[in-house]
């Protein structure tokens, strides 16, 4: 009998922790390769109801975002590689990357802060993009998982003139899966000297987890009415022009393929945010093949929407082998608009000593 009651307590204890592992969420660190004899790890967080996300400390990148398609069949939703090489090789289009300190282009990589001239680094056709040669996607950050075990925390310290950007510049990113199927992504930084900043994400979004080649069933609705026109090195022109009547406009949900061939060389543009300052949800995007919807909820003024105009099929080390063909992905990047340290009639991105940047963006899943 005694022998019995023992037996039982074990599986009763056994049993409560596995229902509390199944209800509770979880996070998981394991290695993920090795940058210089350096490890690169690897954080799956798992919620309540079996969402994963997965971050790498290499660039802060989301390597996988795995839902529940409308059968309840789960799938990668992220652009993505299956180990460091994939993400070490030289085109890699900044795959799920944390992009800093200057998303998007610098016009000729020069601005001017304080009535001094700087010159950030030159790396896509004579302008800056993305933060130069070695920006914020290409270094290892700190990362410790926080309390809770919903957040990872990644930090990285820009050395002053890193880059060709001044000031020492702390940067904190907080990656947290809620309950309610959000990757919330929250951004703070500090500096010691008057700096640009604009920080984003750049994961490259597939909502049918590779059962459609491209996105151009994919149905897009942006809260935005306006939009920046750009050059032919995609620096805004300085205009700001009405999306009504345009293949601009995705005031109404409408396929991103739709009205893709009259934008040359496709959406690679800043939409400018129909929005007050704070949190808002700004942008929907529907899968239809999948059932998969996704918002956007953000605090910045802009978003790029990008349409992978530039994949091409030649990456190595993708996931399952797929290749990531033209438009086979797309980006929602938000952001402040580009190249404002050269416009001065677009949103200031100057950071002053004593002040803190924030800046925070949730994309949340469900089915519809
Ligand atoms: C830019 C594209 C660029 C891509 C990098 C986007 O944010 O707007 O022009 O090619 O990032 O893959």
């Amino acid at each position: 009998m005694k022998k019995f009651i023992q037996l039982l307590l074990v599986f009763l204890v056994l049993a409560s922790n596995t229902v509390f592992a199944a209800a509770g969420p979880s996070i998981v660190a394991k290695e993920f390769g090795k940058i210089a004899g350096k490890k690169v790890m690897e954080y799956t967080l798992t919620n309540a109801s079996g969402m994963q996300v997965s971050i790498i400390n290499y660039g802060g990148a989301l390597t996988k975002i795995i839902t529940k398609d409308k059968k309840g069949n789960a799938g990668d939703v992220l652009t993505g590689f299956t180990n460091i090489e994939g993400y070490l090789q030289k085109t890699n289009p900044y795959f799920g990357a944390l992009i800093g300190r200057y998303a998007n282009r610098i016009a000729k990589g020069t601005y001017t802060v304080n009535g001094k001239i700087y010159h950030a680094a030159l790396n896509n056709n004579g302008q800056s993009l993305h933060g130069g040669l070695t920006g914020f996607d290409k270094v290892i950050w700190e990362s410790i998982i926080l309390p809770g075990d919903s957040s990872i925390q990644l930090t990285y310290l820009s050395k002053d003139g890193e880059e060709g950007y001044p000031g020492n510049l702390k940067v904190k990113v907080v990656y947290t899966l809620s309950v309610a199927n959000a990757v919330k992504i929250e951004y703070t930084a500090t500096t010691d000297k008057a700096t640009v900043i604009n920080l984003t994400n750049h994961a490259y979004f597939n909502l049918s987890a590779g059962k459609e080649a491209t996105i151009k069933n994919h149905i897009l609705q942006l809260q935005a009415t306006s939009y920046n026109p750009v050059n032919d090195v995609l620096i805004p022109t300085g205009k700001i022009e009405n999306v009504k009547n345009t293949p601009m406009d995705f005031t109404s949900p409408k396929k991103m393929g739709q009205d893709l061939a009259k934008v040359a060389g496709g959406y690679d543009h800043n939409w400018i945010l129909n929005k007050k300052p704070g949190l808002a949800i700004i942008a929907s995007v529907y899968d239809p093949s999948s059932g998969r919807y996704m918002t956007v909820a953000t605090t910045e003024p802009g978003i790029q929407f990008y349409t992978g105009n530039f994949l091409d099929g030649s990456l190595q080390h993708t996931k399952n082998g797929i290749q990531y063909i033209k438009n086979a992905a797309f980006t929602l990047e938000t952001q402040h608009y580009p190249d404002s340290p050269n416009q001065p009639s677009f949103p200031s991105t100057q950071l002053n000593p004593g002040e803190t940047y924030h800046q925070t963006t949730v994309y949340q899943f469900s089915i519809h």
